[in-house]
């Protein structure tokens, strides 16, 4: 299909917002009144408050209240059916499970007072014995049954790998990773008697004003969540965090609109994280490489709290061929924050441990990484049993190596060099499942000849409004200074969560359907009566740039046709949702990295040089905004691959490197040359356009193709993440 708008490298249309400063992010909300809140977490990571003192703090400047279990009307937990980030609502009682865990809120006239008075609030703890490693965990709260028959499984996996005359077993391990979205968690909350409004960082307006509503037992009408702007959120802002409920509650309590901005320390600890996962996989193969039995069993920590599995295993059912598939997943609790969907939840971790695996069984194959791959295509995802929508992953593979030059990789580790650099080539598949939800849409035509389109959705930063002003401007000719897209506001039609990739895929047909609805009200209108194309059928009607035309008279802009008729607007509603696709195809994006790595063992320095990905994730709306995403994944996987790793004390159960120094990212002088394909190929199964997400795919496959790398360069096999220099010394 051709079309002039959707496809090309646009400009985000709140780009000027944001780099003025004119964007208003929910910590930027300010009202009449204002109190600030700050919260008291604990020191200990397990145990039970004995009591608490805040005299001091109650009579220090400003001070307004110091709230606790003690002293509130406490929250209610959310039904198991309403997503939240931890079940267990903040005050229920003065069981302490982690360290940083909120046990009490200072609410003051200022920040400066809050958090001054803060530090004068004295906590008593009854310390009790703890546990943060994944063995202490299995160990205090029940050692999880043996995999070897658990979990999901085709045919005989176990008897397949006995027989098999090429065997691979091996344990991988990737770290505690955490979001560290550069805008910090906040809440701005009021109320207006009995109707709750929360200027929130949310990746998702609609699941937050219903978990508030349960949380303050209020009709899902009278909560109203905002979020305008999000600056990034990764999966840290899906759901409900203890310090929205605290803000709310604080809120109600001193009867004055409060704001609690989290710190980057409880970044680390009450909102969410990457679990660590240990994952080992075992793999029979015969000797020309063709998988005979997979077997894959990740085990991942969840806090005591909350159940949160990180589905690491799901990928290796569908990405390759093989009869003898077995796969489990588990969790152990410990005393930590509760762990949340991080970017590629499940498949980031679970393609580390499989890339890798993979890799290892060419090395002992004495077979090309990238044959090995092209020998093992599935003609069908045989984990869903479904045939593919559309299956591009060879295509991937042939041309990212293609361009990346991989026919000239000497096979053996060391065998490249450049100077004193030992380069390594490594490659690693990416894929994510292309899911698409359920939209509705407002599409609005004033007789002012503006559009509005309004969706309670969100744009994590991810170029959401851009890509919604796109359709519209597709279809109507409308240029985007026209065009008013209005989202970020849970009161607006219900939209999807900014999550697993799948805002794109829902909002697009949802837009076209309703921008064609308020189109066809328009001709309907512009006919009828004495209106300006009356008597002629709305059929003959065209709308162009310059306007309504039929046949050979002058276009009349929409806005004036409607000025004529006296009419303020039409409007078209869509409630655009996926058929039973995803029952017959497996709707599923792919991709391929190819990365090389210099080591100079010299000077122990290790650099990531150069990147060449595929990535097809169906049409691509916006050119520039998807290869964006892809970029900053990829960007994100070099950190994963050697970098980031949230630590605990394992004396005292708290995150020693909780802030941005310690914790340890990619900087803009650490990243590569990245060399991006999009293959932009409409998916046939996800409504018009064709389009899938692009926000996670990018981030599967590069720490494995990282690992790869390093192996080839020199021979390590670096099995735990991350990469650091002093395991390679
Ligand atoms: Mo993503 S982890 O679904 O924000």
């Amino acid at each position: 299909m051709n079309t002039r708008v959707i496809g090309q490298p646009l400009n985000r249309i709140d780009g000027r917002l944001k780099v003025t400063g004119a964007a208003r992010y929910a910590a930027d909300r300010t009202f009449e009144g204002l109190a600030y809140a700050v919260g008291i977490t604990s020191t200990i990571a397990a145990g039970e408050i004995l009591g608490l003192d805040a005299r001091a703090a109650e009579s220090a400047p400003g001070v307004i209240a110091v709230l606790h279990a003690g002293n509130v009307e406490r929250p209610r937990r959310c039904p198991e059916d309403i997503s939240v980030g931890e079940r267990r609502p903040p005050f229920e009682d003065n069981r302490i499970t982690y360290a940083g865990q909120f046990v009490a809120l200072v609410i003051a006239e200022t920040f400066e007072q809050a958090r001054w008075a803060a530090h004068l609030v004295n906590v008593r703890y009854q310390a009790e014995d703890f546990v943060i490693s994944l063995d202490d965990g299995a160990r205090v709260h029940g050692l999880p049954a043996d995999p070897d028959d658990e979990g999901e499984s085709r045919g005989d996996p176990s008897r397949e790998f006995e027989r098999a005359a090429v065997r691979l077993d091996q344990t991988y391990t990737t770290p505690v990773e955490v979001h560290n979205a550069i805008e910090l968690h906040a809440a701005v909350a009021r109320w207006e008697g009995d109707r709750l409004i929360v200027d929130d960082s949310t990746q998702w307006v609609v699941g937050q004003r219903e978990a508030l509503a349960e949380t303050f037992g209020l009709p899902k009408e009278n909560v109203e969540v905002r979020s305008a702007f999000i600056g990034g959120g990764f999966g840290s802002k899906l759901f409900l965090w203890p310090h929205s409920t605290l803000a709310a509650l604080a809120a109600r309590h001193v009867q004055r609109p409060v704001k609690l901005v989290i710190d980057r320390r409880s970044q680390f600890t009450t909102a969410g994280h990457r679990p660590f996962t240990r994952q080992r996989i075992r793999i029979g193969a015969t000797p020309e490489g063709r998988l005979a039995s997979v077997r894959h069993d990740s085990l991942s920590h969840t806090s005591l709290v909350h159940e949160f599995l990180e589905s690491c295993t799901d990928v290796t059912r569908s990405l390759y061929r093989c009869s003898n598939v077995g796969t489990s997943q588990r969790m152990v609790p410990v005393n930590v924050g509760t762990p949340t969907p991080m970017r590629g939840p499940g498949e980031t971790p679970g393609m580390f441990a499989l890339e890798c695996a993979l890799d290892e069984l060419a090395v002992a194959l004495a077979m090309d990484p990238l044959e090995l791959r092209l020998r093992n295509m599935p003609d069908r995802d045989e984990g869903k049993d479904l045939p593919w929508s559309a299956h591009t992953h060879r295509e991937c593979l042939e041309l990212a190596t293609r361009r990346f030059g991989w026919d000239r990789r000497g096979p053996s580790p060391g065998s490249m060099r450049d100077g004193d650099d030992l380069l390594g080539w490594g490659l690693a598949s990416a894929t994510w499942p292309g899911h698409r939800d359920e939209a509705h849409m407002r599409v609005e035509f004033h007789a002012d000849g503006t559009v509005r389109v309004a969706c309670a959705t969100q744009d994590i930063g991810t170029g959401t409004y851009t890509v919604i002003a796109q359709v519209v401007s597709e279809i109507t000719h409308l240029p985007f200074e026209r065009i008013d897209v209005v989202i970020g506001n849970s009161s607006l039609p219900e939209g999807p969560i900014s999550g697993g990739s799948m805002v794109t895929a829902t909002v697009v047909p949802a837009v076209a359907e309703a921008t064609r609805q308020a189109v066809a009200a328009l001709k309907h209108v512009a006919t009828r009566g004495n209106a300006p194309f009356a008597g002629r059928s709305p059929a003959a009607l065209e709308l162009t740039a310059a306007g309504l035309a039929s046949g050979k008279g002058a276009p009349i802009p929409f806005g004036d046709v409607l000025q004529a008729i006296g009419l303020p607007e039409v409007v078209g509603n869509a409630h655009a949702k996926p058929g039973q696709e995803s029952e017959q195809v497996s709707i599923r994006s792919f991709g391929a990295h190819c990365v090389e790595i210099r080591w100079d063992p010299q000077l122990a320095r290790l650099r990531v040089s150069r990147v060449v990905s595929v990535i097809d994730a169906g049409r691509i709306i916006n050119r520039k905004t998807a290869a964006n995403q892809v970029h900053g994944a990829i960007t994100m996987g070099l950190g994963m691959a050697l970098l980031e790793q949230g630590q605990y004390d394992p004396r005292t159960g708290r995150v020693v490197n909780d802030n941005l120094a310690d914790y340890l990212i990619p900087v803009h002088a650490g990243t590569p040359d990245i060399d991006l394909t999009l293959l932009d190929r409409p998916d046939p199964n996800i409504g018009e356009f064709g389009a899938r997400g692009i926000g996670e795919i990018g981030l599967t496959g590069i720490a494995p193709a990282i690992a790869n790398a390093v192996y080839h360069a020199t021979g390590r096999r670096l099995r735990h993440l991350p990469i650091s220099i002093e395991k390679l010394l």
